[in-house]
């Protein structure tokens, strides 16, 4: 019988690393001889890219907070039942830029909407499916815009203000605090050399099923 795969989930505002570290993480567990597959949310295939379109498009200025929710629950039913699930089955290594944590912090700390009420709609997109180490890039939010190219025009989530941020980080601090077993958080202040030997560690303990 072959042997389940790995879930790694990344996690943090933008600008924290995730982008940077995924890379590392990718490269690593190739070097140990898994078959890595990488992904994000909202997206990750053809139809939630095209969700992510109209939940990132700046004009769609009159969103409600809950369709917000819903939008990204569908986009995650679909990666977990196209993607995620199957490759996970296949023993593969997988790792999701953002995931469900990400809507308890943005949906639910972010914009107010009860936590108790995502949990339920996600149980329903995530069938069971839930992330064996999730890494929490832990940087202050003021820090993390700093990073982030003021060249490039911004999508609608990124034009929030560092209010919303501040509740955001607030959020995912709670939930690493919650569920310390599977949230690992990562002080990505540091440089990246470091912050990846911090994850070196962690993914270290998942191969050899110490986690
Ligand atoms: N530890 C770090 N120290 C300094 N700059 C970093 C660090 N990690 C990433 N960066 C830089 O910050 C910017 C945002 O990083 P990125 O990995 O794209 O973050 P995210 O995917 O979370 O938005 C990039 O320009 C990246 O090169
Ligand atoms: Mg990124």
């Amino acid at each position: 019988m072959m042997k389940k795969g790995i879930f790694i989930t990344v996690e943090g505002i933008d600008g924290s690393g995730k982008t940077t570290q995924i890379n590392f993480i990718k490269n690593y567990m190739e070097e140990k001889g898994y078959s890595v597959v990488l992904t994000r949310e909202p997206g990750g295939t053809k139809i939630g890219e095209k969700i992510r379109a109209i939940i990132l498009d700046p004009e769609n200025k009159e969103m409600d907070s809950i369709t917000e929710m819903l939008l990204y629950a569908s986009a995650r039913a679909q990666l977990i039942s196209e993607l995620i699930k199957s490759a996970i089955d296949e023993g593969k290594v997988v790792i999701c830029d953002r995931f469900v944590d990400s809507s308890f912090a943005y949906q639910g700390y972010g914009r107010g909407i009860d936590i108790e009420l995502i949990t339920r709609v996600n149980d329903i997109a995530i069938r069971g499916i839930k992330p064996d180490i999730t890494f929490w890039f832990d940087i202050p939010p003021e820090d993390a815009l700093k990073r982030r190219k003021t060249s490039s025009s911004s999508d609608r989530i990124e034009r929030e203000k560092i209010d919303f941020y501040n509740r955001v980080y607030d959020g995912y601090s709670i939930l690493a605090k919650t569920y310390p077993e599977r949230i690992k958080r990562i002080d990505a202040t540091r440089d990246i050399e470091q912050v990846s030997m911090d994850i070196k560690i962690w993914l270290d303990k998942i191969i050899n099923r110490a986690l």
